[in-house]
């Protein structure tokens, strides 16, 4: 489902470079939950934004779903892509402030000309936010936040879920749920998922555990 090969990654920062990622190859099957550990900086979250697309590798191929990402150059091309076979949560849960939680979890299926609010309500009810739909992300906690943004990771049903620390803002026992409605959505409904956190705990619920050190991955479980 995910390949990488021999993936190196420089950021230039004017005189001096930072070589963050070195020779780093991996290979995730469909349908299995893989988690990412590593200390703050080790280049987690830049691993990822390469898998989304939001940045390019220096040098390496990326696939996903058989396809050849790091040859996709055109923004309408991933976008598309992005839209129609990932779903993201990130550290931020980036929902738009002036909609409601509703909208937002919906916004993913308009952009596909594809709306059905009802699906939007029921994820939602799915994470226990049905009470809350119709509020303002600035009316929530950011425990809240942070589920609804899974919700609307998961609306237009993708096959590869990459989530960069989506449990940050849970306490012990929402974390637990979020751990293990990823496993549960693996193997039952073959979603792929890639998540980096720092809870250890994640481990026990994975199916794969790679560490993040020193610009090369080692695989843990
Ligand atoms: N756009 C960027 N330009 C330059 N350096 C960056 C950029 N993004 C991240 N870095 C640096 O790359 C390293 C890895 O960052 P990151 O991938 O965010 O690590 P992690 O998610 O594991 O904490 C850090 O030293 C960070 O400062
Ligand atoms: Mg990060």
């Amino acid at each position: 489902m995910i390949e990488l090969k021999h993936i190196t990654k420089i950021y230039g920062q004017g005189k001096e470079d930072l070589c963050v990622l070195e020779d780093v190859s991996l290979r995730i099957a469909r349908g299995k939950f893989t988690v990412l550990l590593g200390p703050s900086g080790s280049g987690k979250s830049t691993l990822l934004n390469l898998i989304a697309m939001l940045d390019d590798p220096t040098s390496g191929q990326i696939f996903v779903d058989g396809k050849e990402i790091t040859a996709l150059k055109k923004e309408a091309a991933r976008s598309k892509l992005r839209l129609t076979k990932m779903g993201f949560v990130f550290q931020f849960d980036g929902l738009l402030p002036e909609f409601s939680l509703l909208e937002n979890v919906e916004l993913p299926a308009r952009m596909l000309g594809k709306s059905n609010p009802k699906k939007a309500q029921k994820l939602l009810e799915r994470f226990g936010l049905g009470a809350m739909v119709h509020k303002l992300p600035a009316d929530l906690s950011g425990g809240e936040k942070q589920r609804a943004s899974i919700a609307r990771a998961l609306r237009n049903h993708p096959i590869l879920l990459l989530a960069d620390e989506p449990t940050g803002n849970l306490d012990a026992q929402r974390k637990l749920q979020v751990f293990e409605d990823f496993a549960r959505m693996s193997r039952e409904e073959g979603l792929t998922i890639l998540m980096v956190t720092h809870d250890v705990h994640a481990a026990d619920f994975a199916d794969e555990v790679f560490i993040l050190q020193e610009r090369r991955l080692v695989k843990t479980k």
